[in-house]
């Protein structure tokens, strides 16, 4: 039997980065190793009058490559920036693109990293801190006091590969994250970074039932929306989010890649839902324990070990502690905006019933025939 002493978990990937990151945005700078392009290379936009721009629409730090790479590009109107671009099947705001190439490009892959994807909306903050909890419990064993994610957003403790230590062409310094390293990727499978590609480190797939994963994107891009901007009505993002036009999508595509990939290497790739992690979240996390090789021991389950973590990474938790109210990311996004209702079928209040069959449609027509369904 497992214990948690005997498993290779007494790891904090909460390194000294991400502590800065949190407490004190200004030290990011100087935690990173930047390798921005020449100065000239980088400006896209009228730098000295963006300063009450959102940093996340701002496309700053494009480099010749990227710019180059973006004209070839098919383009459609975004839905909080500019534009979105298709690079390798997938829809990017031009931010990210930057991103995922200079994370194609530099982020080299250990054994023993564990990637946590998903689409966005789809339950990523949910799954970092139930990861993060996870992986830290021996030295994090209390989870009503001094627990990291009780004074720390799930985002910081966990980052994002290219949304996070690759934006704006950093490229990070590694040398302070303790193994294995924790990251969350949008990511989808045929861009992930080759070293990823290749490793046998393990991938955790979230996904979510279409209908209220496009509810919730819908309601989080108009809140990145500025006032200017105003919301974008829900009738034509729904029509560009079943043509496949929304953030790292074609929904189905990015989720029919991971769920191919865990059927084929089932070792490698652990493929989670939403609903079922909301229905059995006892269950889920004790197959998530098992999956990344520190099951818990009969000793935690009596002491209830896992009831703890499930409590703590709860909705209801984490979204009414001070931090995830009032902090934001360094990017400019609001904690707040990560936490909305936190169900399973909100869309059905959301989406007419055509809506409904339109995207049940598509999920059969895409889904169904891999034995995925929702
Ligand atoms: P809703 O908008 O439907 O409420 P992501 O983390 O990928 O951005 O996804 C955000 C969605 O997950 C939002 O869905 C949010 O409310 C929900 N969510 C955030 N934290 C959660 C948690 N601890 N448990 C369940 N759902 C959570």
């Amino acid at each position: 039997m497992s214990t948690a002493q005997s498993c290779p978990l007494p790891i904090v990937s909460l390194s000294k980065y991400l502590e800065e990151e949190g407490q004190n945005k200004n030290a990011e700078s100087q935690l990173l190793k930047s390798s921005l392009p020449a100065e000239n290379d980088c400006h896209t936009q009228a730098e000295d009058s963006v300063s009450d721009v959102p940093k996340y629409l701002l496309e700053l730090g494009l480099t010749p490559e990227c710019k180059q790479l973006i004209s070839s590009l098919p383009a459609e109107k975004g839905w909080v920036a500019n534009l979105l671009h298709q690079y390798q099947g997938f829809w990017h705001t031009t931010r990210q693109l930057q991103a995922v190439l200079t994370c194609q490009n530099h982020f080299q892959a250990q054994e023993t990293d564990i990637l946590l994807v998903t689409t966005p909306k789809s339950g990523t903050t949910w799954l970092k801190a139930i990861v993060f909890a996870l992986m830290n419990r021996v030295k994090y064993p209390n989870t009503d006091n001094n627990h990291p994610l009780l004074s720390e957003n799930p985002h910081i403790l966990v980052p994002f590969l290219e949304y996070g230590l690759y934006i704006d062409s950093q490229v990070p310094n590694f040398t302070t994250f303790t193994s294995p390293r924790l990251f969350g990727t949008h990511l989808p499978l045929v861009s992930l970074p080759e070293s990823a590609k290749n490793s046998s480190c393990k991938l955790v797939y979230l996904c979510r039932n279409p209908k209220d994963t496009f509810v919730s994107l819908w309601h989080f891009t108009n809140k990145l929306r500025t006032k200017d901007m105003g919301s974008n009505s829900l009738e034509e993002t729904f029509d560009k989010f079943t043509r496949g036009v929304s953030l790292y999508g074609p929904f189905w595509d990015h989720v029919l890649g991971y769920w191919k990939e865990s059927l084929e290497n089932p070792e490698r790739v652990l493929f989670l839902k939403y609903e079922e992690m909301k229905e059995q979240p006892k269950l889920q996390l004790m197959k998530l324990a098992q999956f990344l090789g520190c099951p818990f021991s009969n000793e935690e389950e009596t002491r209830g070990a896992v009831d703890g973590i499930q409590k703590l990474c709860s909705f209801e938790n984490l979204s009414n502690l001070e931090v995830n109210k009032t902090g934001k990311l360094a990017s400019g996004e609001e904690y707040k905006a990560f936490f909305r209702r936190g169900e399973v079928g909100d869309a059905k209040n959301h989406l007419t019933p055509q809506m409904i069959e339109k995207l049940d449609q598509i999920t059969e027509q895409k889904l169904h025939g891999y034995g995925l369904k929702f």
